[in-house]
């Protein structure tokens, strides 16, 4: 159980740009956890490329994968049993996967509203096991063997080559399913409540679906920073999950008690509003995210569950002098020490038990299109895994 006690976790320095002496104490903690940290082990010699090097066990030549044929409704998502194993290239490892992580932006991809050449392999994370390295250089001595997770595109399958940049192994203490019910959706929260706002002790944060993948984890990090937290989440049982985190006011926004959230928030805020909204469900909450911030308050929308945020006037923000933002992952981690900053700090809070994550269910890979329909039908709290 995540415990509120223990100390702050998004506060412990600045950002991981200015952050080398954070990250060196971060890592300090949890060096053993990912070995390719320091930047002398950066120069270890080159692995032979990958025709040279062991592999375990034999890879075949074809694989499973779940693939979008075309844009469109769960229906579209196809199960392929025929499709060619990939090539690592220069950069990349070989990985056979274990467990997927389902995230709502698949459904993006899926449904066209985030545009990509179809047919496509959907999926941005999965753990699994290195089977092979590609050719060339190894900066962060990557081993056939190791348990990895990674974060890229194409993990819908049962092997994906994945660049090695955005590769970590997962230390022993750990499971698959643990790290994936938080790889993607902790690395999120995380950087958006350092970065995109810095929460501060005694803030009035206002989260949107806090019951969902990312917002089960964002609730117990604004709580150990210190927040006062006001969640929404559709349904008494949601509620009550919300609840069990420490969240200081549940509203369910989805009962006719609840459907005038704004005013609910501005009761418990005395009429001032939030200091930080973050709305990931976009079309249905924006407009009240607006109303429910406070004057100099600042809204981060970084999700579309119901839909985009429609283009926004700006003069809309002045009365109030409000800050919006419109983050993204991956902007956060783009290079390795970004990237490792996080991983490391979510790895530590999971070995240490200070953050516990919750898997709605592990469905098997050529489920996947009920879990879209699960996911999408907001009948799901936590993760939404898949069994490669
Ligand atoms: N910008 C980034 O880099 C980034 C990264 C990760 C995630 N995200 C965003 O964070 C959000 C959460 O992602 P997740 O994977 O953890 O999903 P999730 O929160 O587990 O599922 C989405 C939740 O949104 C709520 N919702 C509200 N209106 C909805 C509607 N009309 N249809 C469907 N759901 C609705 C539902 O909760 P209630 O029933 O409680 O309303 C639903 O459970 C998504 O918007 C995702 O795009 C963004």
């Amino acid at each position: 159980m995540y415990s509120r006690t223990l100390p702050r976790i998004v506060s412990t320095s600045s950002t991981p740009q200015a952050s080398s002496r954070a990250i060196s104490r971060l890592s300090s903690i949890s060096t053993h956890l990912l070995l390719p940290h320091s930047s002398h082990q950066r120069n270890i010699p080159s692995r032979p490329p990958h025709r040279n090097v062991a592999t375990m066990p034999p890879i075949s030549s074809t694989m499973k994968a779940i693939v979008a044929e075309k844009v469109g409704g769960p229906e579209v998502l196809e199960v392929h049993t025929n499709q060619p194993v990939p090539t690592p290239q220069e950069g990349q490892l070989l990985v056979k996967n274990n467990i997927i992580g389902i995230n709502y932006i698949d459904t993006y991809f899926r449904t066209g509203l985030y545009p990509s050449a179809k047919p496509e392999i959907l999926g941005r994370e999965a753990v699994g096991t290195v089977v092979a390295l590609g050719p060339g250089a190894n900066p962060y001595n990557f081993q056939v063997g190791d348990r990895v997770a990674w974060l890229a595109t194409g993990s819908y399958a049962e092997y994906t080559a994945v660049p090695q940049a955005k590769t970590v192994k997962v230390p022993q203490g750990i499971s698959d399913e643990d790290a994936m019910a938080s790889f993607l959706s902790g690395l999120t929260v995380l950087s958006f409540a350092k970065e995109t706002y810095p929460v501060q002790k005694g803030d009035w944060v206002l989260l949107h679906a806090a019951a969902g993948g990312a917002g089960f984890l964002l609730t117990q990090i604004l709580k150990d920073i210190g927040a006062k937290v006001i969640g929404t989440a559709g349904g008494k049982e949601k509620v009550e999950l919300v609840k069990s985190l420490g969240a200081d006011y549940v509203i369910d926004y989805r009962s006719e008690e609840g459907k005038d959230w704004v005013k609910k928030v501005k009761e418990i805020t005395h009429g001032r509003g939030v200091d930080v909204v973050y709305d990931s469900v976009g079309k249905d909450t924006w407009e009240g995210s607006l109303e429910a911030v406070k004057r100099k308050g600042t809204i981060v929308w970084f999700g579309n569950a119901s839909g985009p945020v429609p283009p926004l006037p700006l003069p809309k923000l002045s009365p109030k002098c409000v800050k919006i933002a419109r983050p993204t992952l991956f902007g956060y981690i783009e290079t390795r020490e970004e990237f490792e900053y996080y991983v490391n700090e979510l790895f530590n809070l999971l070995l240490t038990g200070k953050l516990k994550v919750k898997i709605h269910n592990v469905y098997p890979l050529d489920q996947v299109a009920q879990a879209h329909i699960d996911l999408e039908g907001r009948k799901t709290t936590g993760k939404l895994l898949l069994k490669a």
